[in-house]
């Protein structure tokens, strides 16, 4: 474990910035006083196109980077577009990887998913399941490009002693986060649900599946602080696990977001829409043991990220 702190006048490149997760990592940087924090939109650089993010690198010279950039999507999208899912993010990461070796940076932080662990694992889930058994279906094309990903960042610490390190974050909620309910994750979905049937004066609030799996949900700012504190504090092969380490039953979530946005509400279970797996969550005790705790609780995250989307226009409390 290293305790080193980076320069606040490092370059630091973070990929992704304008998502759920890259946007929460570039206010922790600016909050911790990161002077050079590179940024490059999709347009100015489409991360699949090796020979455009060799020259922005050699441009622009990013000395550590956060590697968060990714195409995420939920379920349906998921298992419409497998090869897209692999495609899209095998390339990401290996155009970044190289050229970050290229440009032989300090260091590099790149992020997994807990929802590339096999799907049968053992709970809560420890960082030594990777790879010990078959994937959800459901979403392989994503889990294979994120594992390989994973595996990248040990391969050039191998051949080319590059301190790239991995971590594998819980599901995460926040502002910014993707509210259209084709494609969003519990948290989101449950915000907006609740928000309009408020809006519309209506009562009942439906809730996809039996409310009784058990999940767990970082804020994107704990997140956030957790990649800072990796960048600082961690220097193995090994990827690291970043959750709360506590669980709470999709009912009691959605008890909670009902009682923020819509206390006259009446949740509706429909269990003819499936639950998933029972249960998931991540055995967070290398992350506690190098001294890292999360800083919401779950009802602060929720209320700040009601009033986020609240504040949007998206509704009135
Ligand atoms: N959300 C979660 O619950 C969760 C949980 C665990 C891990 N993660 C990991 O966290 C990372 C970020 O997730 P997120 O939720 O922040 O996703 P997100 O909100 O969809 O953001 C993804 C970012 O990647 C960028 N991107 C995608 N394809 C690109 C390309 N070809 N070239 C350049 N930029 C591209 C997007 O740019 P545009 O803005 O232009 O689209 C966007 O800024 C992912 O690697 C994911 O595996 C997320």
């Amino acid at each position: 474990m290293s305790s080193e702190s980076i320069p606040r006048s490092a370059r630091i490149w973070v990929t992704g910035h304008r998502g759920l997760v890259g946007s929460a990592v570039v206010r922790r940087l600016k909050q911790a006083g990161f002077e050079t924090i590179l940024t490059a939109s999709r347009t100015e650089l489409d991360l699949r196109d090796q020979a455009a993010v060799r020259t922005w690198v050699q441009e622009n010279r990013p000395e550590y980077v956060v590697h968060v950039a990714g195409k995420v999507g939920g379920i349906l999208a998921n298992s419409q577009s497998p090869a897209d899912f692999l495609y899209d993010n095998l390339l990401i990461h290996a155009t970044v990887l190289r050229a970050a070796c290229e440009q032989r940076v300090q260091k590099l932080l790149y992020l997994g998913s807990s929802c590339i662990y096999p799907r049968d694992c053992a709970q809560p889930i420890r960082e030594d399941a990777l790879l010990t058994g078959p994937l959800e279906k459901t979403n392989f094309g994503y889990a294979i490009a994120k594992i390989a990903g994973l595996l990248s960042c040990q391969a050039y610490r191998e051949q080319f002693g590059m301190n790239f390190i991995s971590a594998m974050p819980t599901n995460l909620y926040g502002p910014h986060d993707n509210f259209d309910l084709s494609g969003s994750h519990v948290v989101p979905a449950l915000i907006r649900k609740c928000s309009e049937a408020r809006q519309q004066g209506e009562r009942n609030v439906t809730v996809w599946g039996t409310g009784t799996p058990r999940r767990e949900f970082l804020h994107v700012d704990d997140l956030a602080d957790a990649c800072l504190f990796l960048l600082e504090h961690y220097d193995s092969a090994e990827t690291i696990n970043i959750g709360t380490g506590e669980e709470v039953t999709i009912q009691e979530l959605a008890e909670q977001i009902r009682n923020i946005v819509h206390p006259e509400a009446e949740l509706r279970f429909d269990t003819s829409k499936p639950d998933g797996t029972p249960r998931k969550l991540l055995d967070v005790s290398r992350l506690h043991g190098l001294g890292w705790r999360h800083r919401f609780s779950l009802r602060e995250g929720l209320e700040q990220t009601c009033d986020w989307y609240l504040s949007q226009g998206a509704g009135n409390r």
